[in-house]
């Protein structure tokens, strides 16, 4: 037995490889690299089976340490723990964010995308992150959460300040990071406060779990926390998700026009862009004991990256990987998997199928703007575009 897996030769550094314009030859490389190799930062494990298996056995692959290592003043509920933990968390959680009561938000979020919509169809061009695909997911959230919509655009600065934080990725915070922690800890506390003392029977997520008499309610802190999370975890994947997926749909007219011919290709079109081009790359574990992996042997305490977006890619999973099928039906991790399987998945995919629906609804024709070439920032947290300026024939059909 091999007590180390050899690093990677002839791998660049992660923060070389060309993410930016190229993830199919970036994925290609750490596929190259083996199933499970020693990175710079950890192990890596990339493909399919590894992947599947690592996020099904939170006992060796732990998230709690993972989060242990970035020393949150908060419990971020339920992302960094690990079961029995977790099991609570999720057992309190679920009935929230289940596919049933996620359809109910439905009319709500395709009235909110029409809406954002309104103000750029008559122009004939518009940058579809800032117009759409950045306030989209913060009202989206200030919905659920029972939060005045006046308050977006600071959610949206909060967010911003806490890109790349390291409550998701690992790492260090910056000095503005904390500030800008600081200030969403507060504008939390207050609200959490204001409504706790107002209990008004809101169907809010919030004001569900607020009004929870059972033993098993969440104390404020966690309630804190999960807050917290729900605005790391649920405004930027959303919009990196749907910059993506735009510039796929923009570059390839044959993949637009299938979705505005045939608008019940939808759900498929959904999985298959998230699984091409997800927003997360990869997820942080640490290796509970020494375990025993593709003929090598994981030391105990060791950081592990489980490569969700390699193994979307993986050819022993996929025929033709690299290529966008939308009526593809195959499963994939952009979401992850096992027990810390996105909370928010239902919710996800519900915005992003109405803004496909609504979208190509409206304007079935539309391209990337002159000259415009799409490059993602890198090295980041997620795969995303910070601007898409599409082009299209102005005055589109009006909202439904
Ligand atoms: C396209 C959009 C999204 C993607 C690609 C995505 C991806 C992921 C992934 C890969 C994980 C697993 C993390 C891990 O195993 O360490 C995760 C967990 C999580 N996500 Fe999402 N997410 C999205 C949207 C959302 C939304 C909209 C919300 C909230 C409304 C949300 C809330 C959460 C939470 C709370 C967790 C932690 C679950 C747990 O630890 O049990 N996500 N997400």
């Amino acid at each position: 037995m091999n007590q180390d897996p050899s690093p990677a030769q002839g791998m660049p550094r992660f923060a070389r490889l060309p993410m930016s314009e190229n993830r199919t030859e970036a994925y290609r490389l750490i596929r190259d690299a083996g199933p499970v190799f020693k990175g710079r930062r950890g192990y890596v494990l990339s493909s399919s089976d590894y992947v599947e298996y690592a996020l099904k056995h939170p006992e060796l692959f732990s998230s709690k340490r993972a989060f242990d290592l970035v020393g949150s003043p908060l419990p971020m509920v339920p992302i960094a723990f690990d079961p029995p933990e977790h099991t609570r968390y999720r057992r309190i959680l679920q009935p929230f964010v289940g596919p049933r009561k996620t359809a109910r938000w439905q009319p709500r979020v395709r009235s909110l995308v029409g809406t954002l919509m309104d103000s750029f169809v008559q122009r004939g061009h518009c940058d579809l992150v800032a117009e759409l695909a950045v306030p989209l997911p913060a009202e989206v959230f200030l919905t659920l959460f029972g939060l005045p919509m006046e308050d977006r655009d600071r959610l949206i600065g909060w967010k911003e300040g806490l890109l790349g934080s390291p409550m998701l990725s690992g790492g260090q915070p910056t000095e503005d990071m904390i500030r800008v922690g600081a200030e969403l800890f507060a504008y939390l506390v207050d609200h959490i406060e204001k409504r706790r003392r107002h209990l008004d029977g809101a169907e809010d997520l919030l004001g569900r779990l607020l009004a929870d008499t059972s033993d098993e309610r969440l104390s404020d802190d966690e309630l804190l926390g999960l807050s917290f999370l729900f605005v790391l975890a649920g405004l930027d994947t959303v919009t990196s998700a749907l910059s993506t997926a735009f510039a796929a749909l923009a570059a390839q007219p044959r993949l637009r026009r299938q979705i505005a011919t045939d608008p019940s290709v939808i759900p498929s079109a959904v999985e298959e862009l998230l699984r091409m081009d997800g927003p997360v790359v990869f997820l942080p574990r640490v290796a509970s004991q020494d375990i025993e992996l593709g003929g090598h042997t994981i030391p105990a305490g060791s950081e592990v990256q489980v490569a969700i977006a390699v193994a979307n890619r993986d050819p022993a999973e996929h025929v033709d990987p690299d290529e966008i099928d939308l009526r593809r039906q195959e499963r994939h991790y952009a979401f992850g998997g096992g027990p810390h399987r996105c909370l928010g998945s239902h919710l996800a995919r519900m915005e992003m199928r109405e803004v496909l629906a609504e979208w190509h609804r409206r304007i079935p024709d539309y391209e990337l703007a002159p000259g415009f070439t799409p490059r993602v920032e890198w090295p980041t947290g997620l795969v995303g575009l910070d601007t898409l300026p599409l082009v299209f024939p102005p005055g589109a059909a009006t909202a439904a």
